[in-house]
């Protein structure tokens, strides 16, 4: 189980470095551009605007890898460089922001250059409060209190910066039903006798922004609470003139600027002023009028979050909803989407306000947040350690006190050439988050080469270089309309890739001319060898008459000829060098016989045995079927004058038999390779003889002078031996016979002598006479 998988991922890995590799070693960005401006606008390449660097050839691409440029006079070298120039860096008490305008030129695309932004938290820094205060009945405690409380607020913040100065106005809605009851002063029913009655309005400014507290008391003490209907206010309206109203509110040049925006209701929003009959949006400019009320109240619908949230941004202002509890999470939501703004925790009575206010210009005092206003085009990124060693990318720091410096890296990366030119030199705004400061920084983005440009250094208009037909540009030609080619030689107006793709067999191929000849306005010129015998041929410049296979040093080992890298044999010759002969004459054995004795192949002139056989011809092989009844009939007619071609003639014996064939006076087996052979004669006599090889691998037949004969039988003697034998074996039976009766007549002669003293010769007692008329008994002869 588990050793397949790893083989697979093994492989699988293998694959895919190769693949990697292989590609990316395919894969030269450099060489593809063909002009300067194009080959600028790929990183780490240059550009070699030298006249000589036009020609083809392989490390002469007047674009390559800064690294692999090697062959280029320095003076020639097109390589931007970003240059970075601080414009103005006015080191002043009160700015925080250093340098306030820098301009980096000549950066090219894929580039990225780092340039250095201080930030220094100063003592005394400018605030600028404006206090935007609702100022409906539920607010009549609030008021109290911050009339109370305003001296506090001014000294608390006096403590925090000297320059410190204070503006109110007051909000409460669009005078229009619904959102109040009544529209004109007279009191209505929901009135509450201790405010008296009044008329509603949107904004009313009441105090620009100074240093005078007594001012700001009487101004707000001497401020009129007001009935509404509706629950939510309509204190965005007040809040965008306030914020755009620059002159009326005063708001310094330079400051961090606040506005509280205190309140316990929620605010209408855009489209709300629909129920009011008020459809037409807000146009976000200032509309005081000189009793200093938002005279469009009635015919401006309120503005959007998104309103807020520009104005709030391009204006620098730090929001602080100061709100109730109850309506705090509403807030919550804006500020999401209003940069610069904070929500805080109003008292009911708006007792706390003054540490609120301090509490939150701390915060937003003592941290940094960079933006910018940079375009699709260009990347802006923040590199800082905020008061720390660790830097990383990051353009907020919190936390700082009065003195400290926040060094940032700003670094620009060039994202693309914008086809617009005048967005190849955008302006960008750098600055902190609600701080009227900003560094301007004037970037020059550089998609062109000047030696591209008429009048430019290295542009040479209607150039000798290209044949008077073009324009030299960085040293490349651009051809008119009716001509082509590197240097405008081709007429007509086909650009050099359609008239490349002529020298070279198929696009995938890449190199031209197969790399040994010049591709000429579509046709190759195969280029000349140095040795005049040799030269090079085709379309493509494919084939050549000297690469073919040799033998010895021989091309086609002399017996052929070289044909685009093949040999062409002549006659009798075969192989790839032509070393082969096609005849199976050297295969055959000298004197005769099968190809390869018929233990093998013939092949390129010689044998190649099958496994059981050896020797030049594969003569050599003891398992095979012998020759002998091959050589029988010359060893006949050779030696012996007999046989079946000597019967015909002596010329069929010459004929056949061309091997030598010796006599001895013995012959026997000497050799593996020899094989003996007999025959029997016509006399039966046993003609012996050896047949081998010698070492040409010739036949060599070795016969015995003289055939082996048997001794010949004595018949006479054998007839009369046998003859004698015969008698005597009939005169020895006679005899035994005559013995062997001589004995028994001897024997029977001495029992009858015997028998005729003891026997009683009467007639009675005759042994031989049996009675006739007796009972019958058996006979009992008796010798
Ligand atoms: C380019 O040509 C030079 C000789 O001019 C040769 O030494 C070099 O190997 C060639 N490079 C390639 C990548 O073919
Ligand atoms: C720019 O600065 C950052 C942070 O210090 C660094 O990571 C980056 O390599 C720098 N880039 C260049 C081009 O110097
Ligand atoms: C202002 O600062 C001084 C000294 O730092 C301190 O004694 C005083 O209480 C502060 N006043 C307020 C209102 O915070
Ligand atoms: C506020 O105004 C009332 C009269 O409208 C006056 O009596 C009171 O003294 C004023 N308070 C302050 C602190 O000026
Ligand atoms: C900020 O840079 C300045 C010089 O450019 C250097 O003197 C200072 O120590 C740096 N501050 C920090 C916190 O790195
Ligand atoms: C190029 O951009 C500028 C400002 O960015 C604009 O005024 C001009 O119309 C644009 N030109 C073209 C051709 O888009
Ligand atoms: C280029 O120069 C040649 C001769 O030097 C002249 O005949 C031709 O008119 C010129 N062409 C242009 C476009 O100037
Ligand atoms: C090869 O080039 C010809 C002519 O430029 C084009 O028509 C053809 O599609 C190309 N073939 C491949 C496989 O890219
Ligand atoms: C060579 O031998 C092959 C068989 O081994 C035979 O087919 C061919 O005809 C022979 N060629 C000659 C020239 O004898």
């Amino acid at each position: 189980m588990y050793s397949p998988c790893w083989k697979f991922w093994t492989v699988f890995c293998v694959l895919l470095a190769y693949n990697i590799y292989v590609q990316g070693n395919a894969y030269d960005p450099c060489l593809s551009p063909t002009t300067c401006g194009e080959c600028i606008r790929v990183p780490n390449c240059v550009w070699c605007s030298h006249k000589n660097m036009s020609v083809q050839g392989n490390s002469s691409h007047p674009c390559q890898l800064r690294d692999l440029m090697t062959y280029c006079p320095i003076e020639s070298l097109v390589d931007p460089i970003p240059v970075e120039k601080i414009l103005v860096d006015k080191p002043d008490e009160l700015i925080q922001l250093r340098p306030q305008r820098v301009s980096v030129t000549n950066l090219r695309q894929g580039l990225v250059h780092n340039f250095s932004m201080q930030f220094k938290v100063v003592k005394n820094y400018p605030a600028d409060l404006y206090y935007l205060m609702d100022v409906s009945h539920s607010m009549l405690d609030d008021k109290n209190n911050l009339v109370r409380l305003a001296g506090s607020l001014v000294e608390t913040m006096r403590n925090i910066t000297t320059e410190f100065v204070l503006g109110f106005g007051s909000f409460v809605d669009k005078n229009v039903i619904p959102f109040v009851e009544k529209t004109n002063a007279s009191c209505g029913p929901r009135s509450f006798p201790e405010i008296g009655c009044s008329v509603t309005y949107s904004f009313s400014h009441k105090l620009s922004l100074s240093d005078n507290v007594n001012e700001f008391t009487e101004t707000v003490n001497s401020t009129r609470i007001v009935t509404t209907f509706d629950v939510p206010e309509g204190g965005f309206d007040a809040l965008l003139q306030a914020m755009v109203c620059k002159d009326q509110i005063g708001w310094r040049e330079r400051s961090r600027r606040l506005i509280v925006f205190a309140t316990d209701a929620h605010s209408h929003l855009a489209g709300n002023g629909r129920l009011g009959g008020i459809i037409k949006p807000n146009d976000g400019l200032c509309h005081l009028d000189s009793n200093n009320m938002y005279a469009e109240a009635l015919r401006q619908d309120y503005p959007s979050l998104g309103q807020i949230s520009r104005f709030a941004k391009d204006n620098n202002m730090n929001i602080i909803f100061a709100v109730t509890n109850d309506v705090k999470s509403s807030y919550l939501e804006f500020s999401k989407f209003v940069p610069g703004s904070s929500v805080a925790n109003l008292d009911p009575n708006s007792e706390n306000i003054v540490e609120l206010v301090r509490e939150t210009y701390e915060k937003i005092s003592s941290s940094v947040e960079m933006i910018d206003t940079s375009g699709p085009e260009v990347r802006v990124r923040y590199y800082t350690a905020c008061t720390g060693t660790l830097v990383r990318e990051n353009n907020k720091c919190e936390g700082l006190k009065v003195g400290d410096i926040v060094n940032f890296t700003i670094s620009i990366e060039a994202i693309e050439c914008p086809a617009n030119v005048s967005a190849r030199t955008p302006i960008i705004q750098i600055k902190p988050v609600g701080v009227n400061e900003v560094l301007t920084l004037d970037l020059e983005i550089v998609c062109d080469c000047a030696c591209e440009k008429p009048g430019g250094h290295g542009f040479v208009a209607n150039a000798t270089e290209c044949n008077s037909s073009g324009d030299l540009k960085c040293g490349v030609c651009e051809c008119d309309s009716s001509h082509s080619g590197s240097h405008c030689e081709c007429r007509g107006n086909e650009n050099i890739v359609e008239l490349e793709t002529n020298c070279k067999p198929d696009n995938a191929t890449k190199i031209l001319c197969s790399g040994r000849g010049d591709c000429f306005c579509g046709k190759c010129q195969c280029h000349k060898r140095p040795n005049s015998m040799e030269e090079i041929s085709g379309t493509y410049c494919e084939c050549d008459d000297f690469s073919c296979d040799r033998f010895d040093g021989n091309l086609c080992a002399g017996h052929g000829s070289c044909n685009c890298g093949q040999c062409l044999c002549y006659a009798g010759w075969q192989g790839s060098d032509c070393n082969c002969k096609t005849t199976n004459e050297t295969c055959i054995p000298i004197g005769g016989g099968d190809v390869c004795s018929g233990n093998g192949v013939c092949n390129c002139g010689s044998c190649q045995c099958s496994a059981t056989s050896n020797g030049r011809y594969c003569e050599d092989c003891p398992t095979c079927p012998s020759r002998c009844d091959e050589f029988t009939p010359c060893v006949q007619c050779k030696v012996f004058q007999t046989g079946p071609y000597s019967a015909d003639n002596e010329a069929v014996c010459n004929s056949e038999c061309t091997y030598s064939i010796e006599t001895q006076e013995t012959v026997q087996v000497e050799e593996t390779s020899e094989r003996e052979c007999s025959y029997e004669n016509e006399k039966k006599c046993t003609v012996k003889f050896v047949y081998g090889f010698d070492s040409n691998g010739a036949i060599l037949v070795r016969v015995q002078q003289e055939p082996i004969c048997p001794p010949p039988i004595p018949v006479l003697a054998i007839g009369f031996g046998l003859a004698g034998a015969l008698i005597a074996l009939l005169l020895l039976a006679l005899l035994c016979y005559r013995l062997v009766t001589y004995f028994y007549d001897k024997r029977e002669y001495a029992r009858f002598l015997n028998e005729r003293e003891n026997a009683k010769w009467n007639t009675d007692n005759n042994p031989l006479y049996v009675n006739p008329t007796g009972t019958f008994k058996n006979p009992t002869y008796k010798l």
